[in-house]
């Protein structure tokens, strides 16, 4: 267990009016939409799971869209969602492991947003996901380990600006969601009223 705080000295987004928005990031199977939730629920804030809102905006689960209309089309979703949450508050979101590949995704929620990276092994992350077979368009075809450890190879200098990382191997959602309050906490939450 570890929390990569030392080399910062306060999240490169959150000013003066303190936390108003957290966004968990991580590769797939992290844990960042059950996290998510108890961290929201600790705190008293909004949860928004981000593949789970473009599936009920587009009426279709994350696979068909990955289908029939590609991953552009998706990471193009995520962007447009995304833009509109930058004026909300007392939010916790987790978007989909990609959701970091898009560019400029952490500016576009706005002042104030803590990040935390969820950090998984790729034995792990091939482990969690395997529990949901389909449910990851990105892991399908021959040897999905290989492909793990490509994709999180290219995306660890994405989620390494994070304001901290938590490491999830081997502990429990709730342990992880604690952890992070704290470090929220820490930072002080914003005094505006919920809107
Ligand atoms: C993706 C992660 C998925 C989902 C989509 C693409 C990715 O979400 O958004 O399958 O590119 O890493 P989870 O991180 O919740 O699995």
């Amino acid at each position: 267990m570890r929390t990569d705080t030392s080399s910062r000295s306060g999240p490169a987004h959150v000013g003066v009016d303190g936390v108003r928005k957290i966004v968990l990031l991580g590769f797939m199977a992290a844990g960042k939409s059950t996290v998510a939730a108890l961290l929201a629920e600790r705190l008293g804030w909004e949860w928004l799971d981000l593949d789970r809102e473009i599936e009920r905006r587009e009426g279709r689960g994350v696979p068909r869209i990955f289908r029939e209309s590609g991953e552009a089309h998706f990471r193009e979703r995520e962007v447009a969602v995304t833009r509109e949450l930058s004026s909300r508050s007392r939010l916790v979101l987790s978007p989909g492991g990609g959701w970091i590949t898009n560019p400029g995704a952490l500016a576009l929620l706005g002042g104030g947003t803590f990040s935390a990276w969820l950090r998984i092994s790729p034995e792990a992350a091939l482990r969690r996901a395997e529990a949901a077979p389909g449910a990851r368009p990105l892991l399908s075809g021959p040897d999905p380990l290989e492909r793990v450890r490509r994709l999180l190879e290219e995306r660890e200098p994405l989620y390494s600006v994070a304001d901290s990382t938590v490491e999830t191997d081997g502990r429990y959602a709730d342990e992880v969601a604690r952890e992070i309050e704290q470090l929220v906490r820490a930072q002080g939450l914003t005094s505006e009223a919920k809107r």
